[in-house]
C-alpha cells in the first residue's frame, strides 16, 4: 500500500497535489512519500516478529537520499552499504556506525580502512583475500573486525539475469562447498571476529521458493560450521523481496516472507540480519513528468515525456515495467508508446500500452520509482540530474536539487594546450 492516490480527480502524494510540486520544482522530478516509507519499514519489521532476534539494515543503494535515510533511521533501521560514499551517507543521516553492514564484491583497501575507522558493525566478506587484508588492517589497529562470510548458494532466483546474484557463475560470495575450509582458515586471524555467514541471491524476487532453498542450504552450512567448532552468532539473509510493478501483479507479501523465514530458521539460534531495499523504497516514490508532445506514429502515437532513460534507467536496463498514469485523468484512454527525449530507441518506457489519454502539457507519473530510480540517474545527453522531493502530510521539500547542465559543464576543463 502507498500514499499516492487521486483526490477530486488529481493525483496526490499524501496531502500534496502533484501539480503543486511540478509548479514549484519543475519536471521531471522524483516525489517520495514519507508515510509510505514509514509504513513499509513497519510492515517489514512486523513481518519478522516471529523470527527471533532481527537486525534490519536498509540497502541504501535502493534510495540513498539523505532525507530518506533520516526517515528510515527514525524507524530504527540500520544500513547496508556498498561503498565509502554510501557509508558517509548513512553516518550523515545519523545511523550509528555499529548498525551499518558493509557489503560489496569490490571494497577497496582504502574503503576497508575507512570503515574500520568509522567502527562499522559488520563486514560481509566476498573472498578470502579480502578477509586476510581486513584482518591485517584491524590487527595493526589492535582491533578485531566483525565479519561474516558471504556464500554463493548456487540457487537460481528466477529474476532478471542482470539482478540475479546467487548462481555459481555470478561474481558474488564464495562457493558454498568451499565455505567451511575458508572459514577455518580465516578464523585463525587475530584481526577478524568471524561471526557467521551471509547470502543475497538476487533482487525483485517474485517467488519465495528459491529463497527458501537458499536458506535451507545456509542452515546446513551453519550446522557444519558449528560441528567444525565455530561459534556462529549471525546469519545475514540479504534482501531481494520483490514489489508489484503492474496493477495486477501478485507478489509474496512481507508477511509471507516473514513466515517462511521463521520456518526456515527456527532452529538456527542466531541473530538474523536483513538488507531490504526495494520492498521499503519501491512504492514510496514516483517520477513526475510532463508530456512534451504527442507525436503521431505508424502504429500508435508516441507520448514524448520530459523524463528519459537518464532519469529512470530501469526500463532500458532490465526491460522493467513502470505503470504510467495521468495526474489529472480525463477518463479517456489511448493506446500509445511512451518515450523520453534521449536520442536512442532504448529511451522508451512503454510500447503499445493502454494509458490515460494525455496531451501536450499534461502531467503523468511513472509509479514504483522510489527504488533504483534517482540513484541510477545520469546526465546523458547533457540533461540535468533529476531532483527529488519528499512529501510529509501537507508539506513538501526539495531533498535533492536539480543539477543543471551548466553546473556540470563548470566542473569540466579545457587543458591549456587546447585553449584559444
Ligand atoms: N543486499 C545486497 C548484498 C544487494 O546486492 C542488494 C541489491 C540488496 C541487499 C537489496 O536488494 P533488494 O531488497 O532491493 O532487492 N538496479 C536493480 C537492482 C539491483 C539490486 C542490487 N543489489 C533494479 O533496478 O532492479
Amino acid at each position: 500500500m502507498d500514499h499516492f492516490a487521486y483526490r477530486d480527480g488529481v493525483m496526490h502524494a499524501e496531502d500534496v497535489a502533484l501539480p503543486a510540486i511540478a509548479e514549484a520544482v519543475g519536471t521531471p522530478v522524483y516525489v517520495y512519500s514519507t508515510a509510505t516509507f514509514r509504513r513499509h519499514a513497519q510492515v517489514f519489521r512486523d513481518a519478522l516478529k516471529g523470527a527471533g532476534r532481527v537486525h534490519l539494515a536498509y540497502a541504501i543503494k535502493a534510495n540513498p537520499n539523505v532525507a530518506v535515510l533520516r526517515v528510515l533511521a527514525d524507524e530504527g533501521y540500520g544500513a547496508d552499504v556498498v561503498s565509502a560514499g554510501e557509508m558517509q551517507r548513512a553516518l550523515a543521516a545519523g545511523i550509528p556506525a555499529s548498525d551499518i553492514v558493509f557489503s560489496g564484491v569490490g571494497k577497496t583497501r582504502r574503503e576497508l580502512a575507512q570503515a574500520l575507522d568509522a567502527g562499522i558493525g559488520q563486514f560481509n566478506l566476498e573472498l578470502e583475500e579480502e578477509g586476510e587484508v581486513l584482518a591485517a588492517l584491524a590487527h595493526a589497529r589492535g582491533e578485531r573486525a566483525p565479519a561474516v562470510l558471504r556464500v554463493n548458494p548456487d540457487v537460481d532466483a528466477g529474476t532478471h539475469a542482470k539482478i540475479s546474484t546467487g548462481r555459481k557463475e555470478n561474481k558474488f560470495g564464495v562457493a558454498i562447498d568451499q565455505a567451511v575450509a575458508m572459514f577455518d582458515r580465516l578464523s585463525q586471524h587475530d584481526g577478524l571476529d568471524l561471526r557467521g555467514v551471509a547470502i543475497h541471491i538476487g533482487s525483485q524476487l517474485a517467488d519465495l521458493a528459491p529463497l527458501e532453498a537458499a536458506y535451507a542450504r545456509i542452515g546446513e552450512l551453519v550446522a557444519e560450521l558449528r560441528a567444525a567448532g565455530h561459534t556462529i552468532s549471525r546469519v545475514d539473509l540479504g534482501g531481494g523481496l520483490g514489489v508489484p510493478y503492474k496493477p495486477d501483479d501478485v507478489l509474496p507479501s512481507p508477511a509471507d516472507y516473514g513466515a517462511m523465514v521463521a520456518r526456515a530458521t527456527a532452529d538456527w539460534d542466531v541473530e538474523l540480519m536483513f538488507e531490504p531495499g526495494r520492498v521499503i523504497a519501491g512504492n514510496a516514490g514516483v517520477l513526475l513528468t510532463e508530456v512534451i508532445w504527442v507525436k503521431p506514429g505508424v502504429l500508435n502515437p508516441y507520448v514524448i515525456v520530459d523524463a528519459a532513460m537518464n532519469d529512470l534507467a530501469r526500463v532500458a536496463m532490465y526491460d522493467a515495467y513502470h505503470d504510467f498514469v495521468a495526474v489529472e485523468p480525463s477518463g479517456e484512454r489511448m493506446t500509445a508508446n511512451i518515450a523520453g527525449p534521449v536520442c536512442e530507441t532504448g529511451d522508451t518506457f512503454a510500447m503499445g500500452r493502454d494509458i490515460d489519454a494525455v496531451k501536450s502539457g499534461d502531467l503523468g507519473i511513472f509509479r514504483t520509482a522510489g527504488a533504483y530510480g534517482a540513484t541510477m540517474a545520469s546526465t546523458y545527453n547533457s540533461r540535468a540530474l533529476v531532483p527529488e522531493v519528499l512529501v510529509d502530510g501537507d508539506r513538501f521539500a526539495v531533498v535533492a536539487d536539480r543539477i543543471h547542465p551548466e553546473t556540470i559543464l563548470a566542473a569540466e576543463r579545457v587543458p591549456e594546450w587546447l585553449k584559444r
